[in-house]
């Protein structure tokens, strides 16, 4: 199989790729990634000798350079790409209609045209918005009710893959994961950004309350569960993947400060982010149902690897932290 991924130099993409040229060796992988802020070629290190991996840097957004990539044989399309920060969708959200829409858009067209068995539109639970305490999970039925730019813009990719399975029959599947957490995230999430900051003995800025629920899955999970939707799952239908581990970001926060024998003092209560989803919690029996995924790393080990992971990987994101996303951070969390 010849398989189209997009944004594999992010954090779940390029996990994803690892996964796919481990488990599925006879299986040749074109990664297509626009390398903004967020993709990171020291992601992949390590990967560029192998001969059934090309790196192509590009916009899913520029139908001529999708035109050549399809014209030289695809068979699967995995669509990662995507601007994936709610803060910065709510700081400037026109920005990410080109990437999360019109860039979607660009590649089912292309797909359409030249035809591919399978296009896997990477989806989130935030299209669903938010849920009360008392709520069930999100099921693949829950009404789509966006609440920030980002979700809203995912929410709009979803529908177009809709409308191009309903009118060109183009075998389309969309999932819609949980927060993910693991190695290789960008330390602008919750999760990387709040053990950097711990290391460094630097203030850890939670939102509001720090009483929001949100429901968490090792990447690896994710990245096994897609490969199975991507090979077994049914055209036109969207699965929910979650491992139904809820925590709120107080609770986060502690286990991280455990961790790492850090004190309670370095948590600052900064102002709330606009427009913020309470809880979010997935309902995942249709792809365990259907398709017998379960997910296999529990919260607490998942987050001990994760946790060392970012010890032992300081230099990659020093890097990163000591680079422009500085600017970012100041601006950010400067008065906040
Ligand atoms: P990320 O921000 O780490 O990576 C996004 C990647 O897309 C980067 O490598 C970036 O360079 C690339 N990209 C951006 N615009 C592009 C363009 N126009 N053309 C080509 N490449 C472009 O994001 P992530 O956290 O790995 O998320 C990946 C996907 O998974 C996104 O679609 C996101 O909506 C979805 N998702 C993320 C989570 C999560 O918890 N992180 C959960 C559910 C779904
Ligand atoms: O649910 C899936 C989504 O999860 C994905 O679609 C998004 O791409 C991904 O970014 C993530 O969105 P969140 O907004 O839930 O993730 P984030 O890590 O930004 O925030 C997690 C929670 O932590 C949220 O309640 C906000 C809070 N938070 C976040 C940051 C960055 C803080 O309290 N302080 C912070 O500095």
């Amino acid at each position: 199989m010849k398989i189209l991924v997009t944004g594999g130099a992010g954090f779940i993409g390029s996990n994803f790729v690892r996964y796919l040229l481990e488990v599925h060796p006879d299986d040749e992988v074109v990664n297509l990634d626009l390398l903004t802020y967020a993709g990171n070629l020291e992601n992949l290190a390590g990967l560029e000798d192998a001969g059934n991996y090309r790196f192509v840097r590009g916009d899913i957004a520029d139908a001529g350079l999708l035109d050549r990539l399809f014209g030289q044989g695809l068979d699967l399309v995995v669509n990662f790409a995507a601007e994936s920060h709610v803060d910065r969708s709510i700081e400037d959200p026109g920005h990410f209609l080109n990437t999360n829409i019109l860039g979607t858009q660009a590649l089912l067209e292309t797909a359409r045209r030249y035809g591919v068995t399978r296009f896997l539109q990477i989806s989130t639970d935030e299209v669903y918005g938010s849920l009360s305490e008392e709520e069930g999970g999100f099921t693949e039925e829950s009404p789509a009710a966006p609440n920030s730019p980002y979700s809203a813009s995912k929410a709009a990719a979803d529908l177009l893959c809709r409308a191009y399975f309903k009118t060109y029959d183009l075998p389309v599947v969309v999932t819609r994961c949980s927060n993910n957490y693991g190695p290789y995230q960008f330390p602008e999430k919750l999760i990387p950004l709040f053990i950097t900051n711990a290391l460094a003995d630097e203030p850890l800025p939670v939102y509001g309350d720090g009483l929001y629920v949100r429901d968490w899955i090792h990447v690896r999970d994710h990245c096994i569960a897609l490969d199975q939707v991507l090979r077994n799952g049914k055209d036109g239908e969207i699965y929910n993947i979650g491992a139904d581990e809820e925590r709120t970001n107080l609770e986060i926060t502690q286990v991280i400060l455990d961790k790492l024998g850090k004190d309670k003092g370095l948590i600052r209560h900064v102002k709330d982010r606009p427009g913020h989803d309470r809880r979010y919690a997935i309902d995942s029996s249709k792809i365990q149902g259907e398709l017998g995924w379960r997910p296999a790393t529990g919260f607490r080990q998942g987050m001990m690897d994760t946790i060392d992971w970012y010890i032992r990987n300081e230099a990659w994101w020093n890097k990163i932290k000591s680079g422009e996303y500085r600017q970012y951070y100041e601006r950010m969390y400067g008065n906040r």
